[in-house]
């Protein structure tokens, strides 16, 4: 199975993320989780991280609080979308399992260098902190990643926190330009891909239909999650962002995208946080980013429902 460290900011696409990798241990061990701010405050996504785990019965699984703030600028949070909690929809309980004492930097700096190299894969599904400051303070650590594989930016889809930028990016743009800028292998799922993965009422149906509490909490968090790009967008239905980095690790071949140069904004207060991507090559800029452009939606859903009916 793969080895990997989830980075995350639950946020209920954040949440089936989690589900699907623990669903999948075939395919993938999760090393540990690292919570970062981002669709509401540390505290929070630090807690539902645990809470997720507890769904799944894997309190065993180590939660890691990292950074609470962008590396240089205030943090902007998504409450609209996600809710008060971050994870509003379903009745959880709060998580019995304590948050490792550890910080998430730390884990994710002494993981990558205990383990053999090129055997740790990072999947970011937030703002990209934690994985910014582990690179800037071990930059031996760099060579060291099998592949960063990560929730971030948009290209034709643009525009979901301003008209020009991805939540992810635009929430901490210098660190997504470390880590863009950085050499890692790097395969991105922008919102071209995650807009084609929509939560239509047939799929919810499916994950409700499982039976089972995870099923069931899984149905109630793409309900609420849904209301507000049906509501305000007009969509089909909810976008499910972030389990599309951990589908892309069980089953690869459900995504196309081209091999090309991706530079972040940091400056310009218009197009913050923009991921601009050479999609057509017209630069002679080095290729740093398998950027993927579409996903086979049915199967991606068909393999999330399954795998969620294990849990
Ligand atoms: C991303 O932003 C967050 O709100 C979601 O969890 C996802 O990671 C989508 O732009
Ligand atoms: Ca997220």
């Amino acid at each position: 199975a793969r080895k990997i460290i989830i980075d995350t900011d639950p946020g209920q696409d954040d949440a089936v993320a989690i589900l699907l990798a623990l669903a999948s241990p075939e395919e993938i061990e999760v090393l540990g989780i690292t919570a970062v701010a981002g669709n509401v405050p540390l505290a929070l996504t630090a807690k539902n991280a645990r809470i997720v785990c507890e769904l799944a019965g894997r309190p065993d699984v180590p939660v890691y609080a990292g950074c609470d703030a962008p590396l240089s600028r205030p943090l902007v949070t998504a409450e609209h979308v996600h809710g008060k909690t971050g994870l509003d929809g379903p009745k959880l309980p709060d998580p019995a399992m304590e948050l490792q004492p550890q910080h998430a930097v730390a884990f994710l700096i002494e993981t990558l260098r205990r383990a053999p190299a090129g055997t740790v894969t990072l999947c970011p599904l937030g703002p990209l902190t934690n994985i910014a400051r582990a690179f800037q303070e071990a930059p031996d650590i760099i060579p060291r990643v099998r592949e960063v594989v990560l929730m971030g930016g948009a290209y034709f889809e643009v525009g979901n926190i301003t008209p020009a930028a991805e939540f992810n990016i635009y929430v901490d743009p210098e660190a997504a330009d470390i880590v863009f800028k950085s050499g890692v292998p790097l395969v991105v799922m922008p919102l071209d891909v995650t807009h084609g993965a929509l939560v239509t009422k047939a799929r919810n149906d499916a994950f409700r239909a499982l039976g089972t509490p995870v099923g069931l909490a899984v149905a109630e968090m793409t309900d609420f999650f849904e209301r507000f790009d049906k509501e305000k967008y007009g969509s089909a239905g909810a976008p499910l962002h972030d389990p599309t980095v951990i589908a892309y690790l069980i089953r690869p071949e459900l995504f196309s995208g081209r091999y090309i140069n991706v530079e972040i904004e940091t400056r310009s207060p218009l197009t913050l946080g923009m991921t601009v991507a050479d999609w057509w090559r017209v630069t002679d800029r080095r290729p740093n980013a398998m950027f993927m452009g579409d996903v086979v939606a049915e199967a991606f859903f068909s393999l999330l429902t399954e795998r969620l009916g294990r849990l």
